[in-house]
């Protein structure tokens, strides 16, 4: 990895790094959405590949604005899968984190149980997403890349609004469909809806979070206006806070 002196050149690793993460999610997703039983989480996965699909078309556009135009080698499907080799890294923690959630569903469970496992490995994804966003826009938007800050935040918002709908459909009867057992399963829906007791079913309405306010490092900011040199950048995450990142 080369050396990282400012802001700048922490924003474009960063983006790198989300070219690798949506290349993989695009490789795996199919998979998610074959073993999907319910119709709704189902549809949910199969309308953010596509979303997924334009997101990593936008990280072309953000490369190029963050590199000053400047043409990438590691372009497409490609920088994915052969990142290594082409000069692009493979993101190892979405490498990870597919690989627990194909481990995950793999495993012999009924298929409301496994619907359930979906969520949970999508929600991880995502969350993931959340964080290398919300910090690449904070980035673009300390060092006054206003359309590269405005492509990150469309996407951002995108990311929330899926961990959202997962949520909603977790509460909304994926879970307590989990909570049966087979052998309950066996005994008949009469059994299940006279003998059981339901539980309330925790319907809530979840609001799609406002992206947050990111947290923005001024000292490596300067650095890339050479105002300040040789400051080591901190990467941190998109909670929101003020700017604090002073040193
Ligand atoms: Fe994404």
């Amino acid at each position: 990895m080369e050396k990282m002196n400012d802001l700048k050149a922490l924003l474009a690793h960063e983006v790198q790094d989300l070219i690798s993460v949506e290349d993989q999610i695009i490789e795996a997703m199919p998979a998610m959405i074959a073993k999907a039983q319910n119709g709704e989480l189902k549809k949910a996965l199969e309308q953010h590949l596509s979303v997924t699909e334009k997101q990593r078309t936008r990280l072309d556009e953000v490369q190029k604005l963050v590199n000053g135009g400047a043409s990438e080698e590691n372009k497409g499907f490609l920088s994915g899968l052969f990142g290594a080799i082409t000069g692009g890294e493979k993101c190892k923690g979405m490498e990870g984190i597919i690989s627990e959630g194909e481990k995950i569903m793999r495993a012999d469970m009924d298929v409301d149980v496994k619907d359930a496992a979906i969520i949970a490995c999508a929600q991880k994804i995502e969350h993931y997403e959340i964080c290398g966003y919300g910090t690449a826009r904070a980035y673009a938007m300390e060092l006054g890349l206003k359309e590269a800050e405005s492509l990150l935040r469309q996407t951002l918002d995108e990311e929330y609004f899926a961990d959202n709908l997962l949520t909603r459909l977790a509460y909304s009867g994926i879970n307590e469909d989990a909570e049966t057992t087979d052998e309950t399963k066996a005994g008949g829906a009469a059994a299940k809806s006279n003998n059981a007791p339901k539980k309330a079913a925790a319907k809530k309405k979840v609001e799609p979070k406002k992206a947050a306010t990111p947290n923005i490092n001024k000292a490596a900011a300067k650095a890339e206006n050479g105002k300040a040199a040789s400051k080591k950048v901190a990467a941190k995450t998109s909670a929101p806070k003020k700017a604090s990142g002073k040193k």
